[in-house]
């Protein structure tokens, strides 16, 4: 990990190794936070990056990168649990921690829709049936996260946000 610096707000980002975690974890950098990007493949260090090999299934592995975190960069202002997140309960989840975390600590969760980290040229029809006109990419999500962090979502916590291009108000897929 890098040296002690107290000066940037610090977010952890889980499964920030490729994806949707990549994204937000390069958004942020771009905004000027210093991020730990946790992964069990360990993500690449540039600039206000600093990437530990973490298995977010182990207890011992979350401990670790908390206090390593504490410890060289002095503060955790956000945390973005983004690696291996089942669906059920996320929601359930949000809303208990906002209420009995609050207010020193906001709780919101994103859903996202079809976001494609794949890299593959997809076929026409598969953005066509976005009633936003496309599929997603990593850096709508990041976009989101981004504003949730900012002081500017201070009056916000344990909302969902859906981002999806607006598939489920839609509600027919194509095959
Ligand atoms: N991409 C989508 O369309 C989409 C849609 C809805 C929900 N999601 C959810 O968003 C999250 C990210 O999706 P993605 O498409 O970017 O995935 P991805 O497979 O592209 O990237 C996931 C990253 O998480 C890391 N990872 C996996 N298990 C881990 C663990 N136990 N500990 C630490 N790191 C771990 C992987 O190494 C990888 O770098 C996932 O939870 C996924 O279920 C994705």
């Amino acid at each position: 990990m890098a040296p002690k610096s107290r000066s940037k707000r610090v977010a952890i980002v889980t499964g920030a190794g490729n994806g949707i975690g990549e994204g937000i974890t390069k958004r942020l950098a771009k905004d000027g936070w210093q991020v730990v990007a946790a992964d069990l493949n360990s993500p690449r260090k540039v600039a206000g990056i600093h990437p530990v090999r973490c298995d977010v299934r182990q207890e011992a592995d979350l401990k670790e990168l908390v206090a390593a975190t504490r410890k060289n960069l002095g503060r955790i202002d956000a945390i973005v649990s983004n690696a291996g997140v089942g669906e059920g309960g996320l929601i359930a989840l949000t809303h208990s921690l906002a209420i009995s975390m609050g207010p020193e600590v906001r709780v919101n969760c994103i859903s996202p829709g079809w976001i494609d980290v794949s890299g593959k040229k997809l076929k026409k029809a598969d953005h066509a049936q976005h009633p936003a006109g496309r599929v997603g990419v990593p850096e709508d999500i990041a976009a989101a996260a981004a504003f949730l962090l900012s002081a500017e979502a201070g009056f916000i916590t344990g909302a969902e946000f859906v981002i999806d291009g607006g598939m489920t108000r839609k509600m027919i897929y194509v095959e």
